[in-house]
């Protein structure tokens, strides 16, 4: 039953507090180099545009979205002193399911010891973390659960077509997964102290996957592939475009409905689009780069679980302190942005 504090202020109230962080990439490193090899591009090209160096493709037989998400739990469960036992509710994002169906929770609940819980998984992108994390946050406030597990785990080098017609995307991209272990508590000094989600679906055709969709009887045909449309599609330029606009707009927002100045912001964690992109909004926001996570160089833009891998890399390289104030952002397919700030 829902207590609304306003009618009985002795009634508890709950924020939500990330407790643990962990994730798993593939051991198979992709550099620029070896896709010189594969298609007319080049290492200045990528670096210029993108900044990536390299990135990780998933061994066929050995990684799945699912069982890196797996490594990425057990880590983020060691972190936050807690047993599979303990947690509540499944929370997974992404846009490469192992399956059609079911979703990837359900893969992630069966590999560990956890309790008949639920699963769910989202489908918002490059913005799936954030989205997820809201999830998280309002079940935790609502009082319903305790502790929630939430996941970001993508493979996606087996939809890149590492050829020319597809080098604009190929380049860009790379398999991962990080989650986060988020726990009720009443202090709400070291919580999450709001998110912020958005959608603009008029250009979820500038950066889609379009087959097999369940649009068509034939899922699937040879006139499909012949053009292509079993690969992934971006406007590069008007994704660029969109991003530089709405990162800046909706860290804004988080800041503002918490009555921050963007001076007050000790970390940015930036879904791990594109380093153009992150070097913009930093031009834009006046950050320096001691403020800001970029780990693009190694992983590429892993979509769904670039913001816990980011965030776990910069736990662990001591840059996330208690009392630090953090704001993750994202944009993605949909479009799709969000934001979420944190007192740590
Ligand atoms: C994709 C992106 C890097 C392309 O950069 P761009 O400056 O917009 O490049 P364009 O698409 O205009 O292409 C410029 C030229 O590079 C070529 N090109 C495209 N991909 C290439 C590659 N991998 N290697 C070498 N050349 C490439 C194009 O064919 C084009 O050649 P042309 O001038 O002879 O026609 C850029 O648009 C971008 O970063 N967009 C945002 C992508 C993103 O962040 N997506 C994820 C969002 S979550």
């Amino acid at each position: 039953m829902y207590i609304c504090p306003l009618f009985y202020p002795n009634a508890m109230m709950y924020y939500s507090q990330i407790k643990g962080l962990g994730f798993y990439v593939p051991e198979n490193v992709v550099t620029n180099a070896d896709l010189e090899k594969l298609m007319d591009t080049s290492n200045e090209w990528i670096i210029e545009r993108s900044g990536i160096q390299e990135r990780r493709f998933f061994t066929e037989g050995k990684d799945t979205v699912a069982t890196m998400a797996v490594e990425a739990t057990k880590m983020a469960l060691k972190n936050a002193n807690l047993e599979a036992q303990d947690i509540d509710f499944i929370i997974f994002a992404t846009l490469s399911p192992d399956f059609n169906f079911p979703g990837s929770g359900v893969l992630v609940q069966r590999s560990l010891p956890f309790r008949e819980i639920g699963a769910l998984d989202v489908r918002a992108q490059c913005s799936g973390f954030i989205y997820a994390l809201s999830i998280a946050d309002q079940y935790i406030k609502s009082g319903m659960y305790k502790n929630i597990l939430v996941i970001g785990s993508e493979v996606q080098s087996n939809i890149l077509e590492l050829s020319n017609r597809n080098r604009n995307f190929a380049v860009l991209f790379g398999d991962g997964a990080g989650a986060a272990v988020v726990q009720a508590t009443q202090d709400p000094n070291h919580s999450i102290l709001s998110t912020h989600l958005h959608s603009q679906g008029q250009y979820a055709e500038d950066l889609f996957l379009e087959h097999p969709g369940s649009r068509l009887k034939d899922r699937m045909s040879p006139q499909i592939i012949e053009e292509g449309k079993h690969l992934p599609f971006m406007q590069g330029q008007a994704v660029f475009k969109h991003a530089v606009v709405r990162f800046p707009e909706v860290i804004r927002e988080a800041l503002q409905a918490n009555g921050y100045a963007e001076s007050d912001l000790d970390l940015l964690v930036p879904h791990q689009a594109n380093l153009r992109i992150t070097k913009y909004i930093q031009q834009v926001m006046n950050m320096p780069d001691e403020k800001v996570v970029s780990n693009i160089q190694k992983y590429g833009n892993t979509t769904a679980a670039s913001i816990p891998i980011a965030l776990t890399e910069a736990w662990q390289e001591g840059r996330v302190r208690s009392g630090d104030l953090i704001c993750l952002a994202a944009f993605g397919s949909g479009f799709t942005w969000a934001s979420a700030l944190i007192r740590w």
